[in-house]
């Protein structure tokens, strides 16, 4: 192996930047030259390479998005489209290729694999955390340490109005996000996917807390927790509770910012894991960080298994919120 390619894809994570800058530096340290791929699998098709030496990726560790940007391309998921993006990696002598991303980048790098034989390995990359065979994915410390600023901040104005918020966090198909800011922030209702929350419940602890002599409620709302977002939950919980209800949508503010330390040393461990593995002959694989130890899971296995949330952790935020 004498060249390798690095590519980021789907939602940009903070730390996304650490683990190609571990990638470089790594490859670079074991005697490979690296080719980054701009604009993720639609910059494979269209060619859009650039050579990365360990300079090109100093001053990166600290910074939001992703200096080889990203996208989400459609084209890469029609055979031609493949066909396109292997031959020109074979054309620029690439050997290997390292894809940080989500499970869309693992469902694209498995079907490159299989169908051209490039070896490809993958590190987990998004701020939802959603992906089976590690415990947290790049960036998602960053997206809920953004979200839970917010949230202190809006539990002021909450409080001192008496007021009850809906704060909507990301998260289409999965509640990590919400449950962790929800714990951190002291939330009295948690909304995710994964456990449905109708707004009757939602009312009846909300009006509960006021009996209790709360002054504010917090209510985290995971983007795909309840049909219509934050907003439609806002309205149907004022149906049965009588309070008029502020809502707040985080939104994309939670994708960038400056990584925190936890998620610049999990990027850094695992883009320097992914060169390891290739030069170990690895392809096919997952590599992500469980109970502190690095390891790999097949991309089938990652891309079929869905991580659950911690129900223990979901029903302790209940009895905390008492
Ligand atoms: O997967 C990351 C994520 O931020 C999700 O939480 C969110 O639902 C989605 O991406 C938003 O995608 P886009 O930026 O393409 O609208």
């Amino acid at each position: 192996m004498k060249r390798i390619a690095v590519f980021t894809s789907g939602g940009d994570a903070p730390g996304m930047n650490a683990a190609i800058r571990a990638v470089v530096r790594c490859a670079w340290a074991n005697g490979l030259e690296v080719i980054g791929i701009r604009r993720g699998y639609q910059g494979m098709i269209e060619g859009d390479f650039v050579p990365l030496g360990p300079r090109d990726v100093a001053n990166t560790l600290q910074r939001g998005g992703t200096i080889l940007l990203t996208a989400r391309s459609k084209e890469f998921m029609l055979p031609e489209g493949r066909a396109k993006a292997a031959e020109n990696l074979k054309k620029a002598g690439i050997d290997g290729v390292i894809a940080i991303g989500g499970n869309g980048t693992y469902a694209g790098a498995a079907k490159l694999m299989v169908e051209h034989q490039i070896p490809v390995v993958g590190a987990p990359g998004t701020i939802d955390n959603d992906l089976y065979g590690t415990d947290y994915t790049i960036g998602f410390d960053t997206a809920v340490n953004t979200a839970l600023e917010a949230i202190d901040r809006i539990r002021d104005t909450a409080a001192s109005h008496s007021r009850v918020f809906f704060i909507e966090v990301m998260g289409r198909h999965a509640g990590f996000i919400a449950l962790e800011v929800g714990i951190a922030g002291g939330a009295e209702v948690i909304v995710i996917p994964e456990i449905p929350t109708d707004a009757r419940a939602c009312a009846q602890i909300i009006n509960k807390s006021a009996e209790k002599g709360k002054r504010s409620s917090i209510v985290v709302v995971a983007e795909g927790g309840y049909d219509g977002g934050a907003e439609q939950l806002a309205r149907d919980v004022q149906q049965y509770s009588g309070f008029e209800g502020r809502v707040t949508v985080l939104g994309h503010i939670q994708r960038g910012g400056s990584p925190t330390a936890k998620d610049r040393v999990l990027a850094s461990r695992l883009g320097a894991a992914c060169v390891e593995a290739l030069l170990g002959g690895a392809s096919g694989v997952a590599i992500g960080e469980v109970k502190g130890e690095i390891c790999f899971t097949s991309f089938a296995e990652a891309i079929e298994k869905r991580k659950e949330v911690d129900r223990k952790k979901y029903q302790l935020a209940a009895v905390l919120s008492l």
